[in-house]
Order: C-alpha cells, then structure tokens, then sequence
C-alpha cells in the first residue's frame, strides 16, 4: 500500500527520504518517488519498480535540500508508470503533493477544475488535490488555509502531504482513513505513514487522527482540526528498535518471522495466561468484560489472515463458552447491511489495525451500537484507536507481506479470550488449567517443528513443480487447510485450495491424480478416523499426499508418501502447530521457484484501500 515519508531540517533530505521508502517497501508498491524544494525550485524524481531504481536515477551530490516528500504507491487509479507515481505537481509546478488513500469524488473536481483552465498529467485521483490547493492558493489563500478548503470538498480517504515552494517552511499534512504519524526530532521533524520509515531518526511520534491537519516546521508542529481549531497532541514514544525490524540475518522477513514464533507465542502470552487460576487476564477486556459476558452473540470480521484466524477463534469460543459466534468477512460485512444487536459483542482481527474494509466493518458496528471490540498487532493503529476495548496480540512488527506469526499470535489471543470467558462462565478451573498448560508448552512445541525446517525443504523441492495443490483438514484444522493454502499461492502463485475433508467427495475429489498433491493436516484428535479414510480416497486415485502428523502416530507413514510429525497438544491448540510446516512449506517452494518472498506481486502488507 502507498507509504509516505516527509523531511525538514537542517540536512539533506535526499538520503533520509530515500531510506525512509527502503523501510516502506514492505508494504508493497508499484513505483516510487521523490519531490523536494531546491534553490527555491521544486524537483521532483520518479520511477516505476523498487526504490533502488529511483535512488539510481538521483545523483545525491547535485542537490541538497532539507524540505522534501517522498512515496511509495500502489495502483488505485491509473496503472504503475512513472507518470502516475507520486509526488504530483500543481499547474505552476510550484507545489508538490503525496496522497495515500482514493478520492472518490476525483472525476467531478476535474471536471470542474478543467473548465476553469487546469490541465490534468496523470490517470490518478490524488492529482487533482495538486490542482485544487492551487485554485484557492491563487485566490490568495496561505497554503494552509488552502489545503482545508480543498479539503472539504473532497470525499474519500487521505493521507496527504504537501510542500510548497512559496511557504517553504513547513510540511502541511493532513490525515483521513489513511495512517499518518509526525516524526518529532531536534531541529528536525518528519511525517511517514508508518513508523518504520522514520525509526532511524526519531523515537518520538504523534498520531494524526481523522479529520486533522498538521503544520510541521522544522523546530516545532501544529495540529489543528478541519474546522480549524488548534489541538494539542500527545507524543508517544516508540519502544521498537531498528534492529527488531530488520532481516536479523535470514535471507527473508518471512523466514525471520516463521523462526521467530517460539517468542512471539510466548510474549503474546507474557503476563496474561494465569496457569494456577486456570484463566487469563486481559486488561483490555476489563472496561467491557460484563457486556462481553452478557452479550448474546460473538461475531468474528477480518480479512485474510486474520479471517481466518478468526474461524479458529468461533472454534473456540463455541466450544469451551457456549456462545454463539459467527466469522464474517469484513469486506461483505460492511456492505450487506448486516443484523447488528447492541447485545452483539464484534471481535475485529487486524495484523496491521489498518485494512480498510475492516475498519470500515468496525464503524459501521460501531453505529449500530455493539460492542466493538479489536485484536490487532500495531499499537496504536486505527482499528486498535477505533475500539471500545481489545487485546493487543503482541507479535512484534511483521514485515513479511505473508502473515505467519501474526496468525499464530492471533491463535493465541483467541484462546486466551476462549479460556477467560469459559472460566467466568462456568469452567472448571481443572479444566481451565489444563488449557493453560498445554499453552503454556507451546512455544517449546513450535521450536521443535521448526528443527524440522530442512525436512520440509526437501519435501518442498519434490513439489516445486506442481501446478494446483489441495489442502484438506477437519474441525480445529479446517482454517489452518485455508491458511496453509492462502500461503502457498500469495507467495508461490501456485493454485491451491483449502477445504473440509469431508467436503472432497462433494466435488474436489473428481481432481484428484497423480499431479495433484493433496495436504491432509491428520494430528490424532476426534477427527483422525475420519480423515484417514480421507486419505485412502486420495490414495486410490493416486494422488500424491503429504500428510501433517502426530509424532506418536506410526500408521500413517504407510499410508502417504511424505510425513512431518509434530508434537501433540489439545485440539484447540492444534491449529498453533499444525501450521507452522504449512508456512515453511509455502516459503521453501516460493524461494525454489525463485520468487520474491517478501514481497509478492500484487500484494500489500496492509490493504488500506476497499
Ligand atoms: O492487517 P490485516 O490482518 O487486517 O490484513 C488482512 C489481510 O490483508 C492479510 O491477512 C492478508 O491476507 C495476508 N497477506 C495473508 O498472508
């Protein structure tokens, strides 16, 4: 998605700017640029493809300018060409604007801009912002007060900053539905999009929320509302280091991320899971905990990912507290007009706090009066700013566009909320303790199925090759057959599907042959029985089978043609483990067939457009 990154100071912008997108790529892009203000000209350089590109084509010795903007984008309107890459000039190609978000009115502001003379260069929506600052700068208006007018008549979302070669003083940036976050340094300050893009010179950020407009001079910044009221904000400072973002000495975030997991389980645990009470103590739960437990429904809305942590969370929740829990895509939630109680309690599950249509799904629970409530990872993101209560899952910044541990992170936050309400609805703490001790071995379980990661790479060149692949799990193991296929083809292009076991013989079954590998995730729980006759269907129409295996399970070697046994655990727990190897499986397979891991083609990390 479109990152933002904004310097004035003292130094050279160039470096700090380019750097700054370098630590944005992450988010997925298209094209990259970068405008600043030179010997009082604005400049502007841009490219399509990676930053590197960009950064060849600018010679850092022949400019020094301390005011200047730079973006990363990803194609809303307009394809990915250096045309429509940001920034985007005025008519005067004096002002220089960057725009995260779409605006949705765009065609009729052109239409009337154009009949008053402007000329329009770009296929993008975010270009007739430029134009329409000018319009009221030239009737005379301070670039602040211009950048509100032309604010209000937009309709849509926005991150916005721009810089103006008449005022050349400050950044004006402006926030709506799109995250933005000023940089506060000495002498200097920023604005980004994301904090990562500016760790390198600040730890001290101040969140923009919707509807406010920042003036951000090189020693001081002031925030004022649309309707022009100055607001005071407050700084907070970031505990991440750089170094937590960085690739730690794999060869990719997303391996980084998969090893990772033994801790990041762990520290989504840390100081919540009570094993001798048997419980959990969630102090973003305690403000709504009588309304959560009083409520007459769960319901569940993500996307992705996320959504499909979410199916595991009904899983839970429906077992141990008996209540009611339905999993909503948020994307359909938003749109359907949905039944919506102010006893309905709305778990929202976002790794990024940022995806659009799920922060759209919030607000609209939100208006109808339930209880919405978040799960997300980036502190202080919008959906986690959005709730009325919530968990923070605690996994540590994912980079990787691929979600790994932000999954299992999630898995744990949905059991941790299933074992506090089960309990103060009537589990029996022996029951309740159980729970937590087997979460408790968790982190020690994944370390051991991560010992088998050259394992899963052979397996994983045996399959490279294969075109289509079928996922096939039952009960707690259901999602993790969706996830491990969602892995497989963001990142491999590979089409693979997930489904039910069971469901097979309802249709899927008439693929089966020896070019279709199917991945059956078999550990011994109620369902084993089952999903062994699963396997002997596939096994008769000779199809090739991976299966997903309890170490104490001997049997089943003889039935497929590869195994990776893994620890056991109680089946809600299952889904924890049994996806681990799916991951590595995916990334091996990805990184065979020579691929961009990290980055997938047409993929963002944090999809903040609908
Ligand atoms: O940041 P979120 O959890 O809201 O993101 C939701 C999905 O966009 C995300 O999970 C996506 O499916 C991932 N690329 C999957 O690996």
């Amino acid at each position: 998605m479109c990152g933002i990154i904004g310097y004035i100071g003292e130094k050279n912008c160039i470096p700090i700017i380019i750097n700054g997108l370098k630590r944005l790529e992450y988010r997925g892009y298209d094209s990259a640029g970068l405008g600043f203000i030179h010997n009082g000209n604005a400049h502007v350089i841009k490219s399509k493809g990676k930053v590197s590109i960009l950064e060849e084509k600018i010679n850092s010795n022949q400019y020094f300018s301390s005011l200047g903007i730079g973006h990363t984008r990803w194609a809303t309107h307009g394809i990915p060409n250096e045309t429509n890459a940001h920034p985007h000039f005025n008519e005067s190609k004096n002002l220089l604007i960057i725009h995260n978000g779409i605006i949705e009115n765009y065609q009729t502001i052109k239409t009337s801009l154009s009949n008053i003379g402007y000329k329009f260069y770009t296929e993008t929506d975010s270009e007739v912002i430029a134009h329409l600052i000018d319009s009221f700068i030239h009737k005379g208006n301070t670039l602040l007060k211009s950048v509100r007018l032309a604010l209000s008549e937009v309709e849509g979302t926005y991150g916005l900053a721009v810089i103006y070669n008449g005022e050349a003083d400050k950044i004006i940036a402006a926030r709506k539905g799109s995250p933005l976050v000023i940089g506060v340094g000495d002498g200097e300050n920023f604005i980004a999009s994301d904090v990562s893009a500016i760790l390198a010179h600040t730890k001290q950020v101040v969140y923009l929320e919707d509807g406010e407009i920042v003036e951000v001079y090189k020693d001081k910044f002031v925030t004022r509302t649309t309707s022009d009221e100055e607001i005071q904000k407050e700084i907070h400072e970031i505990s991440l280091s750089l170094d937590e973002i960085d690739k730690g000495g794999y060869s990719h975030f997303m391996l980084k991320e998969i090893m990772e997991q033994p801790e990041s389980v762990r520290n989504s645990m840390r100081g919540r899971l009570l094993i001798p009470e048997g419980s959990a103590k969630l102090g973003g739960l305690d403000n709504v905990i009588e309304r959560l437990l009083n409520c007459k429904r769960i319901i569940i809305s993500a996307c992705g990912t996320s959504w499909h942590a979410g199916l595991v969370g009904e899983y839970m929740i429906e077992k141990y507290a008996q209540i009611p829990t339905e999993v909503e895509y948020a994307s359909e939630f938003r749109y359907r007009n949905p039944i919506i109680h102010p006893d309905d309690a709305i778990f929202f599950i976002s790794q990024s706090g940022e995806t659009a249509d799920t922060l759209a799904a919030m607000k609209e629970a939100k208006n109808k009066g339930a209880l919405a409530l978040g799960i997300c990872n980036v502190v202080g993101s919008s959906i986690a700013r959005e709730s009325l209560g919530g968990v923070y899952i605690h996994a540590g910044p994912e980079i990787g566009v691929a979600s790994t541990k932000a999954f299992t992170s999630q898995l744990v936050v949905l059991a941790l909320i299933a074992l506090l309400l089960s309990r103060k609805l009537g589990m029996k703490a022996e029951e309740g303790k159980c729970i937590a001790e087997h979460m408790d071995q968790l982190p020690d379980k994944i370390a051991q199925i991560l010992k088998l990661n050259s394992e899963i790479e052979f397996i994983a060149s045996e399959f490279q090759d294969a075109k289509n692949f079928l996922y096939l799990g039952r009960g707690f193991n259901f999602p993790v057959a969706l996830e491990g296929a969602l892995k497989l083809k963001e990142i491999s292009y590979i089409h693979a599907e997930g489904y039910p076991a069971a469901e097979m013989k309802h249709g899927p079954i008439a693929l089966i042959d020896e070019n279709m590998p199917a991945i059956f995730i078999a550990p011994k729980d109620s369902t084993y029985d089952k999903i062994i006759s699963n396997i002997q269907e596939v096994k008769a129409r000779k199809g090739r089978i991976i299966a997903i295996a309890s170490e104490s399970d001997s049997e089943i070697d003889h039935l497929v043609d590869y195994t990776i046994k893994i620890p056991d655990t109680i089946s809600m727990l299952m889904p924890i483990l049994t996806v681990i190897p799916l991951q590595l499986l995916a990334y091996h397979i990805a990184v065979k067939k020579g691929l961009n891991v990290d980055q997938p083609r047409n993929l963002a990390k944090s999809v903040t457009v609908e």
